[in-house]
């Protein structure tokens, strides 16, 4: 049922502020400026002990794996990374018991990551899991882990469990970074931003006819740029696989950093970017990437939480704390992405060649 909607992306796309009310609930502690969560099977004493955090998962769940791992590192000040599961499985990593291996999947079926799983276990290792499907393979072969109660995601792509899921890492992050380091101060203060998540989802949601009439601007191009800084990487990334998988338009993601050695190159009129351009410490250096882009003719959409002047055109988002602002700044692309595929008459809930669940190697 798609309650209205013509596509189950579009509802699915449409109903993240209450989704991500329903990872929240529950488990903030307001007393400890913490959150609990009651299936991690791991002990204050145990999670003091992490010495690595490695993050598995494939696609979308990949990237919300990476954006899981920068809240980690910067949170709980544990070094962590994410790493596509399957890559993992086939280069005989190191295993080591200081580690918190973490697999994430919607389904928790993927069979990359099913297969990493297992093979980390029979290594003596601890898993988690950081999955949608409540009962899945995944699920049940996890030392432990956590739901991200996105509800049931039955367009091919994925939306509102990526948004979701990169919020059950915040909490994570929040809970592991309050036993170690991470001041009361801090807590509260994420907390507070967590909180205001939903409404300003909604905000966003609220904007899709400007980003609809910017979609159907780029419907037409060949090829498209996203880049992004740091944070604002991961949600390129994630940008620019929703809209190939759906558009068919061919898509890259660079970290902006990168643009002068090499995919500068590219940039010409013909060849439109995206870009991610949060009001944090990299604002000027993301701003130093737009005037390169500008002075050789590209197009510009940014991303932004005020007008960018070097754009044509900016999409503003609330601003949230600077370490939540990636969980926003995606919500907007995968409205383009959508509306770009819309646009071009595509089938959006079943890209040709793709599955829902990836259960074969
Ligand atoms: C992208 C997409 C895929 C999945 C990937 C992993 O929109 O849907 O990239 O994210 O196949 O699937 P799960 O999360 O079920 O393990």
């Amino acid at each position: 049922d798609m309650g209205g909607h013509d596509t189950y992306m579009h509802k699915e796309i449409s109903e993240q502020a209450d989704a991500v009310d329903r990872v929240l609930r529950g488990r903030i502690d307001d007393r400890f400026s913490t959150v609990h969560l009651g299936g991690l099977n791991l002990d204050a004493r145990e999670a003091r002990g992490i010495r690595r955090v490695k993050i598995l998962g494939c696609g979308t769940s990949y990237h919300a794996g990476m954006i899981g791992a920068q809240l980690i590192e910067e949170l709980a000040r544990i070094p962590a990374d994410a790493e596509p599961a399957s890559e993992f499985r086939y280069r005989n990593p190191v295993v080591d018991p200081d580690t918190l291996y973490v697999a994430v999947s919607q389904s928790g079926e993927t069979y990359d990551v099913l297969a990493a799983v297992q093979e980390l276990k029979r290594k003596g290792a601890r898993v988690l899991g950081v999955v949608n499907v409540v009962g899945s393979a995944i699920a049940r072969e996890a030392d432990g882990g956590m739901y991200v109660h996105a509800g049931p995601e039955v367009c091919v792509v994925s939306t509102k469990c990526f948004t979701n899921t990169v919020v059950a890492f915040a909490l994570l992050a929040l809970h592991l970074g309050r036993i170690r380091d991470l001041s009361v101060a801090d807590g509260k203060r994420l907390i507070a931003g967590l909180r205001k998540l939903p409404a300003q989802i909604a905000a966003i949601l609220e904007t899709e006819d400007e980003i609809k009439k910017i979609a159907e601007e780029y419907a037409g191009a060949q090829s498209m740029m996203f880049i992004g800084r740091v944070r604002g990487y991961p949600v390129a990334l994630e940008a620019s696989l929703k809209l190939k998988e759906i558009s068919y338009i061919h898509a890259e993601a660079y970290p902006a950093s990168e643009l002068k050695h090499g995919p500068l190159a590219l940039i010409e009129p013909a060849l439109p970017t995206v870009a991610i351009v949060p009001d944090d410490d990299l604002l000027d250096k993301n701003r130093a990437a737009l005037e390169e882009i500008k002075a050789r003719s590209g197009r510009i959409l940014a991303v932004a939480h005020r007008e960018q002047e070097k754009a044509d055109h900016t999409i503003v988002v609330p601003k949230n704390e600077t370490e939540l602002d990636p969980i926003l700044m995606g919500i907007p692309l995968q409205l383009l992405a959508y509306h770009t595929a819309l646009a071009m008459g595509r089938d959006i809930d079943k890209p040709r060649n793709l599955a829902k669940s990836v259960t074969v190697e």
